[in-house]
């Protein structure tokens, strides 16, 4: 059987609040179980950019869709989850619909979470990586240091408005100023995703600091946000995947070694929001084509879909399906690539390496690592971060374009605020 467990993660990474690993503001929250510690808040010095001429600190937000830890997280998770419209659709009975679909799965999804060690590790990867990430970064760029780390998921703790309140007990806005780049930690770009995230970041920032607090339109000493809103392509991304793959094409003897197909497996998307313009299936194809391009094209490949949900229409080929078939044609060697995330998650863990794998029952079925604590992937997040702060852009030309389907208040409203006064004209 391919299933790791969550426990095969290094110790370090899951005590990820050692002493040596911390920075000297987290050292004091040692001990504590979520990010509301603001009775720790008054051993944070202020932000002090002005007055040092740094350009620092710089808190550096990783959004991601984040995972129930324990198994009774796993209803509260799966009902933020349903609740969303722009993750899944179900029109004007999206609050109805939502809590009752979350409550029918939840025993179904915690025996899936129980199934691969009790929780989804993609807490403690997503503050291992940017904590990581953070600390190349104080050496690469010591005069937008130091570089704090901070994560906030969309639907499991550490939710957005606790990382809010956390920015502001450790320093940033509330009058203070400070900047703070949000980070995606999804490469490729969905409204579903990133945008969700977006949208949910752009929520709090006016409920906690926007005209919504405190009645004034553009209220002084606020944190300034930039957004690295994709990177489907970013070499060092690409370079990690690649050598994940290589790693996995090793263990097949070498005559054989060509012959293997390497199938991408990244999640669907439901057709309606494809259809709706969505650009995440391009990117993702981006990613594919620029990971085989690194490779030399030395393997036959194909980009597949899964963890389709529901009835309707969803972006195809099904990476069940497809194992499956080829498997029934003689393709008995095939390597699993996940494209789509840069952690272990229940899609890889449960989906990948207990459903698929164990259901094509053969032993040249195997999967690519994930890109976890690579430190080739951390590079490159820090490579990225770094260019993105140097280039001084707010976010990326490309998010100011919407969808040709999209009638969402809040997409305009919240690409015009990440665009920044200079560029918000553009969207439209
Ligand atoms: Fe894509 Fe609104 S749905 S921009």
């Amino acid at each position: 059987m391919s299933f790791r467990s969550p426990f095969a993660i290094p110790r370090h990474i899951w005590n990820s609040a050692a002493p040596s690993a911390v920075r000297p503001v987290a050292r004091s929250l040692v001990g504590c179980t979520s990010y509301q510690r603001s009775r720790f808040a008054t051993a944070v010095p202020p932000v002090t950019q002005d007055a040092t001429g740094s350009k620092g600190p710089t808190a550096m937000v990783f959004l991601n869709m984040g995972g129930p830890s324990t198994t009774d997280e796993v209803e509260d998770f799966l009902s933020r989850l349903f609740a969303d419209g722009d993750l899944i659709p179900l029109g004007r009975l999206q609050s109805y619909l939502g809590p009752l679909i979350a409550r029918r799965r939840t025993p179904k999804i915690q025996q899936q979470y129980s199934d691969i060690g009790g929780g989804s590790p993609i807490r403690k990867w997503s503050e291992y990586q940017c904590k990581e990430m953070c600390k190349l970064l104080d050496k690469m760029s010591p005069e937008t240091a130091p570089h704090k780390p901070y994560v906030a998921f969309r639907y499991a703790a550490p939710l957005t408005e606790t990382m809010y309140e956390q920015l502001f007990a450790d320093g940033f806005g509330n009058g203070k100023g400070g900047r703070a780049v949000a980070f995606t930690q999804y490469p490729q770009y969905s409204c579903s995703t990133t945008g969700s995230s977006l949208n949910e970041l752009w929520k709090w920032r006016n409920r906690l600091e926007g005209k919504r607090a405190n009645g004034e339109a553009d209220p002084a000493g606020t944190i300034q946000w930039s957004v690295i809103d994709r990177w489907p392509s970013h070499p060092g991304l690409i370079e990690a995947f690649a050598q994940n793959i290589e790693a996995q094409l090793k263990t097949y003897p070498a005559e054989k070694r060509n012959e293997v197909v390497l199938l991408f497996s990244a999640h669907s998307l439901p057709m309606s929001v494809v259809n709706r313009g969505d650009p995440y299936p391009a990117e993702v194809a981006a990613t594919v084509h620029a990971v085989m391009q690194r490779l030399g094209f030395s393997n036959p490949y194909r980009l597949c879909w899964q963890s389709k949900v529901g009835p309707k229409a969803w972006l195809g080929a099904q990476t069940s399906d497809t194992v499956q078939e080829y498997v029934k044609r003689g393709h008995t060697d095939l390597i699993l690539v996940p494209v789509a995330f840069t952690s272990d998650h229940i899609e890889t863990l449960y989906e990948l390496d207990l459903e698929v794998m164990e259901e094509a029952n053969s032993p040249g079925v195997k999967r690519a690592e994930s890109l976890n604590g690579n430190p080739v992937f951390i590079q490159a997040l820090a490579d990225l971060a770094l260019e993105h702060m140097n280039k001084g852009e707010l976010c990326s030309r490309q998010l100011t374009l919407r969808c040709q389907g999209c009638t969402s208040e809040r997409c305009l409203g919240q690409k015009k605020f990440f665009a920044g006064k200079e560029n918000e004209a553009l969207v439209l």
